[in-house]
């Protein structure tokens, strides 16, 4: 059998998993891996941490720590964080293992024996304070482009352009703060020109290839590619194992693609057949996909791939489904200013599928794309709780009340309900297709539009009707809406694996494999498994306090001064009619009398707040509530989800400034 070879860029071991790293490459991979073997096909996900390079050194010295503490503190934390929002691996390596050490020499040494890499003398900074050559990222300076101070030697954060270290203006060692000087150091270049064609006439064959991957690393080609160094003067990382080399490591990203083949050889070790990792990374019957984010395309389309041609040995990518960038609320992550999600924190508040879904049905893979919390609780609300849990939810307690907790028997169907069937094989070719094209996204799509179809199914036959009428249509009617909810579960295993799992367990299906769709998954008179609610609505505050604790979102000052806040004093309070939470108040705010819509109701009287001072948002959008116009906010500080008003120490009068 034909054996399919997943892997996933292997994150430094220098921080947790946020959002990002999520939507660009785990969860994609994931579904993929999930769905083969839904299919019982061949096929191992092959993982780890990136452990080499100036990422991990910088951490360890801002944490005063040595590279190998940071290392596996990060390796193990990003383990059980991926383990927690359900990625699986067969095998999730290291690169400070002494075998991908091992393995990286020796195929620098035998790429350097056909001529491919060769040593070439060139200047550097080096801080003689420190004693030591600066990677890029160590050299601070003026940027000579927008002129902003801490531009980095590589790039500058505030025009974003490419720079070359020398072009610094007053550079900088960011360890010491002393001016570092040029000196001249020899490193290993790797002629990249050598392997131009044989990289073009590869790549021109992969029409089916992702465009964004495709067009960037043919783009790379038109202009040429030049000899790049692959060493650097670094106490930290894989020894170049020449004599003459003494001091010096690997580039990173020279090795840290070998660790998915020293992972697999980990992972053949630990079964033990030490050598099945050879069939995987040398025979052509063996398809080799690399999930990526777009920022790892050039590496991974163009390096990797020539080192594997200069060693010869070894199978090229088949496939390179790169994702493009998540931003968070429109604006672009950056871990270094705390403006992300960490998993971690939001794994201790939501559910982990609700969040698969949510950035699975809304992945970057064509274009860039935004998660926003309330396009979160949106999908959450009305796709999860609303459409899919409430088909399942419904069926189930139906099944649960009326019928003895008994999957009932299928009886004659009628033509409305094959042409459900029907549907629900047509559906399942898609979400098949959506798969195996890498594209969760429409899986996502067509599996919810079989669980509208189930709900309009369900609408339409009016169980609660035939129950007191119909009691062998009602068994049919069940029977068809129980068999989708197994397909539904079933195919939607691969994105919300959790939640499929628990409806294999209500269903009392043995195991899911993706040849039984739209046949029989269900067994007429099995008794169902104790069942429960499947998601939770989520609502407005929760989410308000959650965007608030989760991002770390630094304002500027003059943000803060367009809040128009002020002192207003209550002068009316009544409920809103038909609702316990809301109060409509009359406030005087000192320049005038506005009407606020409040959600304090269970906890305030409107009769006890009249005559407080409230401390109010004056120039928020006015909106309406209920019905009811809002002209402004109060603010509360909440206490246990109630809310409890912000009054003034002293009485003082309407209008004052709030700063
Ligand atoms: N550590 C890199 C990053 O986070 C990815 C390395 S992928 C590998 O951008 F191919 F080198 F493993
Ligand atoms: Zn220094």
């Amino acid at each position: 059998m034909g054996r399919i070879l997943v892997t996933t860029a292997l994150p430094y071991a220098n921080g947790p998993i946020h959002l990002g790293h999520l939507a660009g490459c785990y969860l994609p991979a994931d579904v993929y891996v999930r769905f083969q073997r839904l299919k019982r096909s061949n096929c191992i996900h092959i993982g780890g941490t990136d452990e080499n390079g100036v990422p991990i050194t910088l951490k360890a010295e801002s944490l005063k720590k040595s590279p190998i503490e940071v290392a596996t503190f990060y390796h193990n934390e990003i383990k059980s964080e991926l383990t927690s929002i359900g990625i699986l691996y067969d095998n999730f390596g290291r690169t400070s293992s002494p075998l991908h050490h091992k393995l990286s020499q020796d195929i620098f040494l035998r790429v350097y024996e056909k001529g491919y890499i060769e040593p070439k003398t060139s200047t550097h900074f080096f801080c003689s304070n420190c004693n030591r050559f600066l990677p890029d990222r160590y050299i601070e300076g003026i940027c000579p482009y927008c002129s902003s101070p801490g531009a980095r030697g590589d790039q500058c954060d505030v025009c974003g352009r490419w720079l070359e270290p020398v072009s610094l203006i007053n550079p900088t060692c960011k360890l010491c703060g002393a001016t570092p000087e040029l000196k001249e150091t020899k490193h290993w270049f790797f002629k990249l020109d050598l392997l131009q064609d044989r990289l073009m006439e590869w790549l021109k064959k992969k029409t089916n290839w992702k465009e964004n991957v495709r067009e960037f690393a043919l783009g790379w080609l038109k202009e040429g590619l030049k000899p790049r160094p692959i060493t650097r003067d670094l106490s930290w990382g894989v020894p170049v194992p020449l004599k003459e080399a003494e001091g010096k490591v690997l580039y990173v990203w020279f090795d840290a693609p070998i660790g998915y083949i020293s992972s697999t050889i980990e992972w053949a070790e630990k079964k033990g057949n030490p050598d099945e990792w050879k069939d995987w990374w040398t025979s052509e019957e063996t398809r080799l996909i690399h999930f990526i984010g777009k920022d790892n395309i050039v590496f991974h389309a163009l390096m990797w791939p020539a080192t594997l041609m200069a060693f010869e040995d070894f199978i090229l990518p088949s496939d390179i489904p790169a994702n493009e960038f998540l931003t968070i609320e429109k604006k672009q992550m950056s871990t270094s200013k705390n403006y992300a999600i960490w998993l971690s924190s939001w794994l201790k508040e939501f559910d982990p599928d609700s969040l698969r879904y949510t950035l699975l049905s809304n992945a970057p893979e064509r274009s860039d794309s935004d998660f926003s919390w309330n396009d979160y609780m949106g999908r959450t609300n009305n796709e999860l709780v609303g459409t899919y849990g409430n088909l399942i939810n419904r069926t189930l307690q139906f099944i649960d009340k009326y019928m003895g907790s008994r999957i009932p028997h299928k009886g004659n169907l009628k033509a409305e309900d094959m042409e459900l069937l029907q549907k629900i094989k047509k559906l399942a070719k898609e979400v098949e297709d959506a798969y195996e094209n890498f594209s969760p996204k429409r899986a996502t799509e067509k599996f919810m539009e079989l669980a509208r179809e189930g709900n309009r199914y369900f609408d339409y036959s009016k169980p609660w009707e035939l129950n007191k009428t119909d009691n062998e249509r009602l068994s049919t009617v069940m029977w068809v809406t129980t068999s989708l909810i197994a397909n539904l579960g079933l195919l939607s295993e691969p994105v919300i694996p959790f939640t499929a799992e628990k409806i294999r367990n209500f269903l009392k299906i043995k195991e899911y494999r993706w040849d039984d769709l739209g046949n029989l998954l269900i067994h007429e008179g099995t008794i169902l498994g104790k069942t429960e609610i499947l998601f939770e609505p989520i609502s407005n505050e929760k989410i308000t306090i959650e965007r608030r604790k989760m991002m770390g979102n630094i304002i500027k000052f003059s943000d803060f001064q367009a809040l128009d806040l002020k002192i207003g004093k209550i002068k009316n309070a009544e409920r809103v009619e038909g609702t316990d939470k809301l109060i409509k108040l009359l406030v005087d705010t000192g320049g005038d009398t506005r009407q606020l819509v409040a959600g304090i109701g269970d906890v305030y009287k409107p009769e006890e707040l009249i005559g407080k001072n409230i401390v109010v948002l004056l120039n928020l959008e006015p909106k309406e509530i209920r019905g009811v116009e809002s002209r402004g906010m109060l603010l509360a500080a909440v206490h246990d989800g109630k809310p409890v008003l912000i009054t003034t120490d002293t009485d003082v009068p309407p209008g004052c400034v709030v700063c």
